[in-house]
């Protein structure tokens, strides 16, 4: 039987990804118990182990700015490290990775292997996890990329919408900005398919599938959660810098899925509406 470990396991996806591998030989660890920038720490946590999925990382995209170091200690040491201890035993590493590995200024969505151009800290140190772990362990690490992440167990865009949404009659959200809204409930179901299935190592894209600009998402938030959504109007991104760049066009394709024989995740409109069914915004 297969047996799972799972780093920063209390964070959003981790959680899921705990709920998605319920009922198997489970290691859930949260941050408190194995700190991935402590390779003895990590190789004695992944010995005994088949399966490593990486759902720890240093996730302030704003703070990586002028945090880099710290950023790049969790999200390019820290993968590197799993992958070292995964290849030393032979177990199989799932670095979940982010769309911010690229440059955003596409026009196409973005194949598994289009170059790495981040344009960003977080990006930068994302990026150059993806590259450590493959060249420490090629045949052995999947990287999975997510974005637009949300789910139950975290602070994310979908919440903070409903939020303002409370309190404001009116939210304005910029519809020059491209991408895939994900439920980390699908991302976590997309992961354990994965492996499951014994897809070859490489690159795969772990988002729900279309396009949606944050106004198109945050319309469809409002539509789900039974709120008017002539409150939410259009902005452009000119009202909204932030210190991390935001890109234009962050839609990733699905190749991958398909030579590997699997089914990409399911439209983000038909996820979001069964992440408000299944309870996700509940609290
Ligand atoms: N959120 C998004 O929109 C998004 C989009 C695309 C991809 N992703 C990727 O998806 C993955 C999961 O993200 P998420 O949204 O679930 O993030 P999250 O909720 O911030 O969870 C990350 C977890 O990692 C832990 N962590 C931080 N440093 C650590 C260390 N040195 N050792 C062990 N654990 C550590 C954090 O613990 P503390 O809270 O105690 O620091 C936290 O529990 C990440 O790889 C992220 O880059 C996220």
């Amino acid at each position: 039987m297969t047996r799972y470990l799972i780093t920063g396991a209390a964070g959003m996806l981790g959680r899921d990804l705990q709920a998605a591998l319920d009922g198997r030989d489970v290691t859930a660890l949260a941050r408190a118990n194995l700190d991935i920038t402590d390779l003895d720490a990590v190789r004695s946590a992944v010995a005994d182990h088949d399966a490593i999925i990486n759902a720890a990382a240093y996730t302030k995209v704003d703070d990586a700015e002028t945090h880099e170091d710290e950023a790049h200690a969790v999200n390019a040491t820290g993968a590197q490290n799993l992958a070292i201890a995964a290849a030393e035993v032979g177990a199989r590493f799932v670095q979940v990775s982010t769309d911010y590995v690229f440059h955003g200024n596409a026009t196409a969505p973005y194949s598994e292997d289009s170059s790495l151009d981040p344009i960003s800290a977080y990006g930068r140190t994302k990026a150059d996890g993806e590259q450590l772990a493959r060249q420490a362990y090629p045949d052995g690490t999947y990287v999975v990329r997510g974005a637009w992440l949300y789910g139950e167990h975290g602070p994310n865009f979908a919440k903070t919408m409903l939020r303002l949404a409370a309190s404001h009659e009116t939210v304005s959200v910029v519809t020059d900005q491209l991408g895939q809204p994900t439920w980390t409930g699908d991302l976590a179901r997309q992961i354990v398919r994965l492996l499951d299935a014994d897809a070859p190592a490489g690159a795969y894209h772990g988002t729900n599938s279309g396009q949606a600009s944050w106004f198109d998402f945050t319309k469809a938030i409002f539509e789900n959660a039974g709120l008017d959504p002539e409150r939410v109007l259009p902005t452009d991104s000119t009202q909204f810098v932030r210190p991390a760049p935001w890109p234009a066009y962050w839609v990733l394709g699905y190749d991958a899925w398909e030579s590997a024989g699997l089914e990409p995740m399911r439209d983000w409109n038909a996820a979001l509406r069964a992440a408000f069914d299944d309870g996700v915004f509940a609290s």
